[in-house]
């Protein structure tokens, strides 16, 4: 069986960052979210991966990935001209599906727990596709299902203004060839995209088997802001651990599970985790509070700060206090007086704040 991870598309909606980053590589504890796929993948047993590029962003991906030995898979860049949908994406990965069965992640969606069980139970039950739901408090910017007592599925709509129900969609398929009539039976949608959502529709109409599981665990969608925050504070809820390969003095302590990265220096500053700091990097006279990770060679010096994503190469300098920020690699924010009520930030790479 083979993997086919959609990382092309446009990022509007986690711009300004990603006008210079694949909103697939925005590091969620400072590891990027595609980097999670791989190791998902990679864990249910898959070693035959496509990954869906776009002209724009296709070279970072490729600079990140290379050629997935770091997972023991094999990646095939798949170039899609342009965004035109999920469906779409499949289209021009037929050439690498061939008639095979395929699981399609999408690049930017975690999961807790992996893919392991359910690429297994597909391949023991074969049915014609397997979807992912999972309960949502608002459903209107997904794939909704509505599903009936014996978990099978009536109906899919993508993004509907009045949802039938709360079932998202989760950005984890699993499909037979059958796919692929079925997305040539389908037209754009609204947002003039092909929808996979409206293909898999077509299966249903065709009677084929679509089974259904609800996911137990988390799932995090990064398209946002807010939601990367959110996936920062979950990962790192259940992952960091604590470990120091970085100097600390005496004057600094570090509370609960804290990373430190090779080569950075904490100094008269408190961590109080769950923090992850990536490599080379110096904090200073600093508080980091719970669910903050920073990227490699960031300088912090007199700051405040917790709930926050700050890539790599900041400088933050007196900053008495930020919290849920979002800051792009070689951002700075430099100069602020204490006092002042905490900041909430979302800069793009190289942005730049005088306080
Ligand atoms: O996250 C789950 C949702 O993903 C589902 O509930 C929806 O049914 C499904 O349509 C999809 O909705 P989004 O609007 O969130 O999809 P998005 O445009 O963010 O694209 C998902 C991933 O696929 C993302 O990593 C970018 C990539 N992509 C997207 C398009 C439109 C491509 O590689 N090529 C494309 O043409």
């Amino acid at each position: 069986m083979k993997a086919l991870i959609l990382a092309g598309g446009t990022g509007s909606r986690l711009r300004p960052l990603t006008h210079t980053l694949a909103k697939q590589l925005v590091p969620v504890a400072n590891k990027p979210i595609l980097h999670f796929v791989m190791e998902q993948i990679a864990g249910s047993g898959i070693r035959e991966i496509g990954v869906i590029i776009s002209p724009e962003t296709g070279p970072q991906i490729k600079q990140s990935l290379g050629s997935g030995r770091q997972w023991g898979v094999e990646i095939t860049y798949l170039l899609q001209d342009r965004p035109a949908g999920l469906a779409h994406a499949v289209q021009t990965a037929r050439p690498f599906l061939q008639n095979q069965p395929f699981l399609m992640f999408l690049g930017d969606n975690l999961v807790q727990g992996g893919v392991e069980e359910v690429v297994r139970e597909f391949q023991r039950e074969k049915p014609d596709a397997l979807i992912l739901l999972k309960e949502v408090p608002d459903p209107t910017a997904f794939g909704v299902a509505v599903i009936d007592a014996n978990h099978r599925v009536k109906q899919l709509i993508e993004k509907p203004k009045d949802p039938p129900s709360s079932l998202a969609l989760v950005g984890v398929y699993l499909f037979s060839p059958e796919i692929h009539q079925a997305i040539e039976k389908i037209s754009p949608s609204w947002r003039g995209e092909l929808e996979i959502t409206d293909a898999i529709q077509k299966l249903i109409e065709g009677q084929k088997n679509i089974a259904a599981r609800k996911l137990k665990g988390w799932w995090l969608d990064t398209g946002k802001k807010d939601d990367i925050l959110e996936a920062n504070r979950v990962v790192l809820d259940e992952y960091a651990a604590l470990s120091n390969e970085g100097t600390l003095d005496e004057k600094s302590k570090i509370y609960g599970r804290v990373q430190v990265g090779a080569g950075t220096q904490i100094i008269e500053s408190t961590l109080r985790g769950p923090v992850v700091i990536g490599v080379n990097c110096r904090i200073g006279n600093s508080f980091v509070g719970p669910f903050t990770a920073i990227g490699d060679n960031t300088v912090l010096e007199q700051v405040r700060i917790e709930h926050s994503v700050i890539l790599e190469n900041c400088l933050l300098q007196s900053v008495p206090g930020l919290e849920d920020s979002l800051l792009g690699s070689h951002a700075r924010v430099v100069k602020g007086k204490s006092g002042h009520s905490p900041l909430k930030l979302f800069l793009g790479d190289h942005g730049e704040v005088i306080l």
